[in-house]
């Protein structure tokens, strides 16, 4: 029996609702298009680099070179992690979820910092470097203790941009220079997407004014869902139980038939293509172009794109070619999603900033569906 009605529509997923004021990220999604504070996403993939596009989105404009350089120190200088922090991933299972492990971490990063109930502004954009810093460090130190290796601490220098620095402390050695722009690229085409669930999650929290380590670890935990950031993972171990080009058609029929989502297709927001995914499918091919003995990827993923448009008319999103380009450049599949953490913190941060600079507590209503004016019995009368 519905007992109170809202007095505005109910909109499942809040499908179409305006729920906040943004100038950081436009989506259109009819004419497929994503531009970051005015910035077309295609030209930042090629142009820009990662710290660049975290200072846009967190700041607003593109920096000249002395705020670029400020920013990259602050970043570098900001890579160690509280000793506290270090101990505590040590402590946790080497099976433990990866994303459950960065929740968890980022949440106690907050116990170190003797600024984090600092709501000041300049204390939060601080936070906000500190976040973008540190995630990369839990991720390669967590890889490298579950596999039992000696840590490899961060470079503190400018020459050492976010993703040379990660793959480095994940591999202990440096990665070619066409591997380092590979992971930037990709750090940049992921770095912000509007409303996405894990933003607005972070958002609501930032919204009752609690602290950006808990508006941060509340995004990793709605990111960890398959139907958002895991499913970079997902499409990978799709890529690898299909195997083989000839078993591409077998997997579509087979899903479809058990109504089963195939992962990495569809999107609430693109009625078209995913923008992204037109830069990720090249930087796909060209990995498997000059990887030979990791082009069947790219040539699994290519056939099963076709065949899930036949098939379905759905198109591939984010997630599709970011699994094989992750796959090519190392990154252990399980891992896959905290790549898309690294990237996202600067668009989640510049979110809460600016949800802190303009807020307004978020608290929408339900469209309650349950029983209503029903008379209490005592325990020992219930049937
Ligand atoms: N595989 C098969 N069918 C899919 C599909 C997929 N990946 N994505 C959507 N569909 C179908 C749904 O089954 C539904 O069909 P129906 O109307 O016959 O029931 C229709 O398309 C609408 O899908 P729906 O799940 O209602 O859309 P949504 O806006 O709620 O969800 C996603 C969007 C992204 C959650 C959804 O497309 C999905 O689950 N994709 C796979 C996970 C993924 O790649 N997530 C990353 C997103 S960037």
């Amino acid at each position: 029996m519905l007992a109170v009605k809202p007095e505005n529509a109910f909109h499942e997923g809040l499908e179409g609702i305006v729920a906040a004021e943004s100038s950081i990220c436009l989506i259109d999604g009819k004419n497929s298009t994503l531009a970051y504070r005015g910035y077309d996403i295609h030209e930042l993939a090629e142009r820009s680099n990662f710290e660049e596009t975290a200072y846009l989105l967190l700041a607003g404009k593109l920096p000249g070179i002395p705020e670029l350089e400020d920013l990259r120190s602050k970043i570098a200088a900001e890579r160690d992690l509280p000793e506290g922090v270090v101990r505590l991933l040590g402590t946790f299972p080497k099976d433990a979820h990866p994303m459950a492990v960065l929740r968890s971490a980022i949440s106690a990063l907050a116990f170190f910092d003797t600024e984090s109930e600092d709501k000041s502004p300049a204390a939060n954009f601080r936070k906000a470097l500190r976040l973008i810093a540190k995630v990369p460090t839990i991720v390669a130190y967590f890889e490298r203790m579950r596999r039992g290796l000696d840590l490899v601490a961060p470079k503190k220098d400018t020459s050492w941009p976010g993703a040379k620095n990660f793959i480095y402390m994940l591999r202990g050695k440096e990665a070619s220079s066409v591997e380092n722009t590979m992971l930037d690229k990709y750090f940049i085409l992921l770095a912000e997407h509007d409303l996405n669930a894990s933003t607005f999650a972070a958002r609501i929290v930032a919204s009752t004014t609690s602290d950006i380590y808990s508006a941060a670890s509340a995004a990793v935990g709605t990111l960890k869902g398959d139907l958002h950031g895991s499913a970079n993972t997902r499409t990978m171990e799709s890529l690898l139980a299909i195997g083989d080009i000839n078993r591409v058609d077998v997997f579509v029929n087979d899903t479809l038939l058990n109504k089963r989502k195939i992962m990495g297709f569809g999107h609430r927001v693109y009625k078209g293509p995913d923008p992204r995914a037109k830069d990720l499918k090249a930087m796909a091919k060209a990995l498997a172009d000059s990887n030979p003995g990791q082009a069947k990827w790219f040539a699994i993923s290519e056939k099963l794109e076709q065949a899930v448009w036949e098939k379905k008319k759905l198109n591939c999103n984010v997630d599709f070619y970011s699994a094989s380009v992750l796959y090519i450049l190392g990154i252990p599949v399980d891992l896959f999603t905290m790549l898309f953490a690294i990237s996202r913190m600067a668009g989640w941060t510049a979110h809460v900033l600016e949800q802190y600079a303009h807020n307004r507590l978020i608290r929408p209503v339900s469209l309650y569906t349950g029983s209503a004016g029903r008379a209490y019995t005592p325990i020992q009368d219930r049937t």
